[in-house]
């Protein structure tokens, strides 16, 4: 027999500056639901992830946290996102830090080889610099002469600093990309690089002098300088299989798999090949990457400290459905808002009601009518039969979109067959077959079809929702580890008869929605909890202030006018590409800035009553003063407009 298949999977290493929030949360779900994905497959997997900790942000963190040592801060929050990992039931096989001295040794390994290569050159470069950001601004990256982060002035600054040679590795790059189209998915993403490769690369900065920072990695041919952020942290990847010597480099290396999301998106795909191009090590194999985690439009971010903490949403929601939602509700490569009605409704409608009462329906008949024992195998026909054809189908299709990195698409494949079997009850009433002896075999053929549906589903469940499937496969009086592989799930009638199983109590009680809102509440007051958008610890609600984050009360939603209004004209922007001019009666003409160019055209909204938003403050876009909103609806197909059914006039009030 050959050696196994490799899949080598991994995380971005997190930031230590602030601590861990949903959307760290996510990638790390989405990474280890991916591992154990392919685990069953019968690969063999390393899973690794970690934490980012050099640089001037750390040093500024650990001083606003008043410590001394950037280490001992840095320690601090190392912890605290290693410690969610067994809350979210992640399973890494490695956590790295780069301040653990086999990075730091691989750091320098790296630097000596590329330095010997030529590929590193040592100039002087004047700029201008902010220090807020810790980097050098082009010209036309400012907003009014200003960082359009810090919105100070940059200083001109002129420094002696270490290069890597990028642009060298550029034609080779989109050579690359562009015969293998695997290399960065979604698409959106590898279109987004190739475009940004059209222009020629700038050298990569990859240094610091030490007046300027030292919490870094010295550079092994000067002293005098340390390395400065992306040559550090992407290496990494390559010190978590201990590059280069030993044996799991040669390994897992050829099969590595990088999730991130679009922020990180060009170190990613331009910088760390044209690195590993350098080095002399082949190019990863696939770079995955999703979109933002949202809070009220805005990303979730430290620095804005509009984020809801993993810890919180386990305690409330419970590990795998927390994971189950996470993947369900955001589709791989696009933002999703979060919201906890939107987790609640969903861990009541598909876990509590699809699974988990299937669940219990199955085993309690089969407790009633069979003694609790597996039913002789039947051919199952009619709707059985259908639902047999129906499990065997989803096995491919969730394989290929888990295969696809759209484990969104996986389960939803998965809990239309649930649905089925639930119908599949309703449509042959065991209750009543168990009354007639002569009805026996449909009745055994019944249940023998759901428990292997059962079955199957815990196995293509595991990956999302770990312990759930466990309890599945004990409840089904299986071998657990025997019985978790993809081959096992693609074998209809592996059950074997007379095997007894069991009931188990309720997989997912069902969440009451008030003591849902509670808990988020409560928690969002304490320390560990949900922060508001400002930062700050919360201020005594106001009137109508639900205390849960992504909930408002009516009068919230009161406070904003939505009319209908009718477009009278549509007119380009200069310069502004993704921007109309509308014209609108509302009832009374207006004019608002619409960002929709990419998606419609003039002929789409000419003449069309869609809904705007009425009162918002006025702003200005590319020189033209906007007075509204228009609404529209953004799917995975792209953007629709909100517009009304029916004759009505520009200006009526929605409501
Ligand atoms: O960039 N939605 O670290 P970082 C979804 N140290 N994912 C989010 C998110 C959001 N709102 N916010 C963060 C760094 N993430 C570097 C990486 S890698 C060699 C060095 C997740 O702490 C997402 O995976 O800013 C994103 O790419 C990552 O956290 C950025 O983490
Ligand atoms: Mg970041």
């Amino acid at each position: 027999m050959g050696e196994k298949p490799t899949y080598y999977i991994t995380t971005p290493i997190y930031y230590v500056n602030a601590e861990p929030h949903l959307g760290h949360a996510y990638t790390t779900v989405v990474a280890d639901c991916m591992r154990r994905y392919h685990v069953l497959r019968g690969e063999d997997t390393f899973f690794l992830t970690g934490t980012d900790e050099h640089g001037d942000k750390i040093v500024k963190a650990a001083k606003e946290a008043g410590l001394s040592s950037p280490k001992e801060y840095a320690d601090r929050i190392s912890e605290k996102f290693r410690s969610i990992l067994p809350l979210l039931g992640c399973e890494p096989d490695r956590f790295i830090r780069t301040t653990d001295p086999d990075h730091v040794r691989t750091v320098q390994h790296v630097l000596k080889l590329v330095y010997d290569a030529g590929d590193i050159e040592f100039k002087e470069y004047e700029g201008l610099y902010c220090f807020g950001c810790e980097r050098f601004y082009m010209e036309r990256e400012l907003v009014d002469g200003n960082c359009p982060d810090h919105h100070t002035p940059p200083v001109r600054l002129k420094e002696k600093n270490y290069f890597f040679k990028m642009s060298r590795y550029q034609e080779w790059l989109i050579d690359h990309i562009k015969q293998h189209p695997e290399f960065i998915t979604p698409e959106r993403y590898r279109n987004e690089v190739l475009s940004f490769l059209k222009e020629p690369l700038d050298d990569l900065c990859i240094s610091r002098p030490k007046e300027r920072l030292t919490w870094g990695i010295e550079l092994p041919f000067d002293t005098g300088f340390v390395t400065y952020v992306w040559f550090d942290a992407l290496i990494n990847y390559l010190t978590g299989l201990g590059y280069p010597d030993s044996p799991n480099f040669k390994r897992y290396w050829p099969s590595a798999h990088h999730i991130i999301a679009k922020d990180i998106l060009k170190p990613h795909a331009i910088y760390w090949p044209t690195m590993l191009k350098a080095m002399g090590v082949e190019p990863y194999k696939g770079l995955h990457v999703h979109g933002y985690w949202k809070m009220r439009e805005t990303k979730m971010s430290k620095s804005l400290g509009n984020v809801v903490s993993p810890g919180v949403l386990v305690d409330v929601f419970g590990q795998d459905p927390v994971r189950y939602c996470m993947l369900r509700e955001m589709a791989f490569g696009l933002d999703a808002s979060f919201s906890p009605d939107a987790f609640f409704t969903r861990i009541n409608a598909d876990l509590a009601n699809d699974l988990g009462n299937l669940v219990s329906r199955v085993l309690q008949m089969v407790n009633k009518y069979l003694d609790g024992l597996v039913p002789e195998r039947h051919d199952p026909t009619g709707p059985e039969g259908e639902l047999k054809h129906a499990i065997l189908n989803s096995v491919e299709k969730w394989d290929s979109h888990m295969a696809a990195f759209e484990p969104h698409r996986a389960y939803q494949a998965l809990w239309e067959v649930l649905n089925l079997a639930n119908k599949v009850i309703v449509k042959r009433e065991p209750w009543a077959l168990q009354k007639d002896p002569q009805k026996r075999p449909i009745l055994e053929s019944v249940l023998y079809t759901l428990l292997e549906t059962l079955r199957i589903s815990a196995i293509l469940v595991y990956p999302a929702m770990p312990t759930t499937a466990s309890r599945l496969l004990e409840a089904l009086g299986l071998d657990v580890q025997g019985e978790l592989s993809l081959e096992s799930a693609r074998q209809f009638g592996r059950l074997v008869p007379g095997t007894k199983t069991s009931k188990v109590a309720a997989l997912f009680p069902r969440l009451d929605r008030t003591k849902v809102e509670k808990a988020l509440a409560a928690s969002s007051s304490g320390e560990k909890g949900v922060k508001k958008e400002d930062g700050k610890k919360d201020a005594p609600k106001k009137k109508g202030e639900t205390g849960v984050p992504g909930l408002i009360s009516i009068e919230d939603f009161q406070k904003v006018e939505l009319r209908v209004a009718e477009i009278v004209r549509v007119e380009d922007i200069p310069k502004a590409d993704k921007l109309y001019k509308l014209t609108i009666l509302a009832p009374e003409e207006r004019t608002i800035v619409a960002g929709v160019k990419g998606e419609f055209s003039k002929e789409d909204l000419q003449g069309k009553k869609v809904i705007i938003v009425a009162n918002l403050r006025p702003v200005k876009l590319r020189g033209v003063k906007s007075h509204g909103m228009m609404l529209v609806a953004k799917g995975e197909k792209g953007l629709r407009l909100l517009t009304v059914e029916g004759d009505i006039e520009p200006g009526a009030k929605v409501s």
